[in-house]
């Protein structure tokens, strides 16, 4: 059993961490512990019985004043009642009050994985063990009670939380504030790891120690965003790859969120995720009930490597069920580098045929192709082909390129709406919009209104209607603004604190309605590149494109951060022309190649204006990347060097499961190798293993290639790219 309850202590025990809470004497319930595995029955000593001064005691502690919620550690914090740290809720009760203390109620244990009505979860698969724990905790003079979720994948080492508000008082209620966990640390030596960015820059990867006071990363963009990813990192100071604690916070949701990090003034640390409280107020009538994402967490003793497996297993595994997940993915070239607007059937065929030629396996038909889209001020809601580009629309162009033996994929942006178009003129009151205001527009488009239920029936039947029509294999779903003016005319003006998430709520229907219905499309997610990148994304599309920057070397570090979190086998990656249209950079094509080979790997450019040479390399690497793509996709990922250090190159490798194989991958950046020795340091290996490196045509042990490292040839100019294919010898 990975779940067990006794003497008011629930144990939740994964394969190599513990998590502990106990029911108090007075009926709260206590954070014990997270962290390695330990068999012990009780850890509550950890907690000190010393006097906090002026920390409040509540009433039924008596005369005993070491007890108080504000000291103790609270497993899911209550408000206004003597926690001062950042509360798990906020609400306004029937009676005017902000009160919410919650007691332990009941709680039930069973085998197998919860799930949420209205917001994407992980799930077991068929006979993975997986067991739930349910605890509800109910305030006593409101009746409103939270029902707190808990799934251990036990052999995964991931814990899953989520919480259920449900309404058991005599009215109305208004939810401010209500986070999907948090966690209590009696310590707090700790960093913190975050990945902050901005459109071509994602993922950037910032480690800094935990102040004092509330550490706090969040989106309120409407979409999780460039800016923060909803994934951060709690860890030991001595924490790197290979060693030391480290704690993944990962929340199952695309929309406003927040990750808190707050070390109080006795230097203890709280952690709390969840939808983001501003502009955040739900209505919940008596009965009803409110459900916050989950959160995805894992602790590894074993550093940042061990951290990032786990998490890329249950991303791979349990997240999303489309057959894409375990099949090897098209080779693709898609039209929006080399064409932007400017393209017809014509030239678009022509560049299929080329690509057909170096190995692409799918051509994909980019923004441009509907309503009088011609540049980025009109068209988008109009989800008509445009005949004068392509005449006989998509099915005339699907079939053409189908005939070559090539598959079809289509670029979409649902959830957005020119005012240059057929659809707003027609229905002006979809889009958010505040009354009385002008819009804010953002590259010139508005976003739809996704929390009117008419809105998604349109939005599900028009995408549909284009898909059923046209023989697509592959859809590209894009999301290329922030919301702002975030107001519905569809509900009263009292109840627009629900729209941001009355949005998401529409948007993971309209999901539902058109991925489920066409289990043989394949869907790529994008947000502006890597925008709205996150779990519950992952759950809807097995791959999602990881930025529009494609320089080579600004993607090292963009894919470097998105590693930690996300499996490699989600993240688009593909071959630009050079110089590259944003940083104006030129890098070899081997260097180009072996970067988007960190992915799922494709083109964006115009083969037609490639050197022969470059088409030679192509074809190469395109084969290349195919015959190891099972090994890139499932085998574990080290991340051998950071693009961050004082190292002269970056460097990353894939290691089979079964350890019988592996390609480490190096681009130098620095053309300080032209002097210095250079080694890459390859692990995951069996030590006592022989392994053969294809490339150099050495034998070494998997000791030797661990602890000397693969020699990088010398007098090598910045941005040369290596690959070394090991092979374990059978011995
Ligand atoms: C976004 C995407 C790009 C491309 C354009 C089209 O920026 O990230 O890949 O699809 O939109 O407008």
């Amino acid at each position: 059993m990975a779940i067990s309850f006794a003497n008011n202590i629930f144990t939740l025990q994964a394969k190599n961490s513990t998590y502990q809470m106990k029911i108090s004497e007075h009926g709260h319930l206590l954070h014990l512990y997270y962290g390695s595995k330990i068999a012990d029955k009780d850890v509550s000593y950890l907690i000190p019985r010393v006097i906090r001064s002026h920390e409040s005691n509540p009433d039924e502690a008596g005369e005993d004043r070491v007890y108080s919620l504000c000291a103790y550690p609270q497993e899911f914090s209550s408000n206004d009642a003597g926690d001062y740290r950042i509360p798990s809720i906020e609400l306004v009760n029937t009676d005017g009050s902000y009160s919410f203390v919650g007691k332990y109620k009941s709680h039930k244990i069973y085998s197998g994985k919860y799930s949420l009505s209205t917001l994407p979860t992980l799930y077991a698969n068929e006979g993975e063990d997986v067991e739930t724990l349910e605890i509800i905790l109910e305030d006593a003079v409101t009746h409103v009670s939270v029902k707190l979720l808990y799934a251990v994948f036990a052999e995964k080492d991931i814990i899953t939380r989520a919480a259920v508000l449900l309404n058991g008082s005599d009215g109305e209620i208004r939810l401010q504030r209500f986070m999907s966990a948090s966690l209590d640390f009696m310590t707090s030596d700790f960093d913190m790891i975050e990945f902050f960015g901005h459109h071509y820059y994602e993922r950037q990867t910032d480690r800094h120690p935990l102040t004092h006071g509330i550490n706090e990363i969040g989106s309120f963009r409407g979409s999780s965003g460039h800016f923060h990813n909803p994934f951060a990192i709690i860890c030991d100071k001595k924490t790197d790859e290979d060693i030391g604690n480290a704690y993944g916070f990962c929340l199952m949701y695309s929309g406003n969120f927040v990750f808190d990090a707050e070390m109080d003034g006795y230097s203890q640390t709280r952690v709390a995720m969840g939808i983001h409280p501003k502009q955040f107020e739900f209505h919940i009538a008596k009965g009803d009930c409110f459900e916050a994402p989950e959160v995805v967490m894992c602790h590894s003793a074993k550093g940042l490597s061990k951290l990032s497996h786990s998490f890329h297993d249950i991303f791979r595994e349990n997240a999303c069920k489309s057959r894409f997940v375990h099949s090897k993915r098209p080779v693709l070239i898609n039209s929006w580098e080399p064409f932007r607007f400017t393209f017809d059937s014509e030239k678009l065929i022509k560049t299929a045929e080329i690509s057909k030629k170096l190995g692409a396996d799918m051509f994909v038909l980019d923004d441009g192709w509907f309503g009088e889209r011609n540049d980025e001020k009109a068209g988008l809601g109009d989800w008509v082909a445009n005949e004068e580009k392509l005449p006989g629309g998509i099915p005339a162009l699907a079939e053409r390129i189908h005939a070559m033996g090539m598959s079809f994929g289509l670029w979409f942006e649902p959830e957005m709406v020119n005012e240059n178009s057929d659809l707003y003129r027609a229905h002006p009151d979809w889009c958010l919009r505040v009354p009385n205001r002008a819009p804010s527009r953002s590259r010139h488009q508005l976003c739809l209104d996704l929390s009117r239920p008419d809105v998604c029936d349109y939005l599900i039947n028009a995408v549909n209607s284009v898909l059923e029509a046209g023989s697509v294999d592959y859809v590209k779903w894009d999301y290329n603004r922030y919301v702002c003016d975030v107001y519905s005319a569809y509900y009263p003006h009292d109840r627009q604190g629900e729209i941001y998430h009355r949005y998401m709520l529409g948007l993971y229907r309209i999901l539902d309605g058109i991925i489920k219905t066409h289990p043989d499309i394949l869907f790529e997610g994008c947000s502006g590149g890597g925008g709205r990148y996150d779990g519950a994304m992952l759950t809807y599309f097995p791959q999602i494109w990881c930025s529009d920057n494609t320089d080579a070397p600004s993607r090292l570090v963009i894919q470097y951060g998105t590693s930690f979190a996300y499996p490699i086998c989600t993240m688009g990656a593909h071959v630009s022309a050079c110089p590259n249209k944003k940083t104006k950079r030129n890098v070899p094509f081997k260097t180009r190649a072996v970067t988007a080979m960190h992915g799922t790997f494709g083109y964006e450019l115009d083969p037609a204006k490639m050197t022969e040479k470059e088409m030679a390399d192509c074809a190469e690497y395109t084969e290349f990347y195919r015959k190891h793509q099972e090994l890139i996709f499932g085998g574990d990922y080290y991340r051998l060097s950071s693009p961050y250090d004082e190292s002269i190159f970056t460097a990353w490798e894939f290691v089979s499961k079964d350890k019988t194989e592996a390609l480490v991958c190096a681009v130098t950046q620095d053309i300080s190798i032209l002097d210095k020795n250079c080694y890459v340091h390859v692990r995951g290996l069996e030590p006592d293993a022989l392994y053969k490196i294809e490339q150099t045509g050495q034998t070494l042990s998997g000791a030797a290639l661990q602890n000397i490292g693969i020699l990088l040839p010398h007098t090598q100019p910045q941005y040369t790219a290596f690959v070394f294919e090991l092979k374990r010898l059978n011995t």
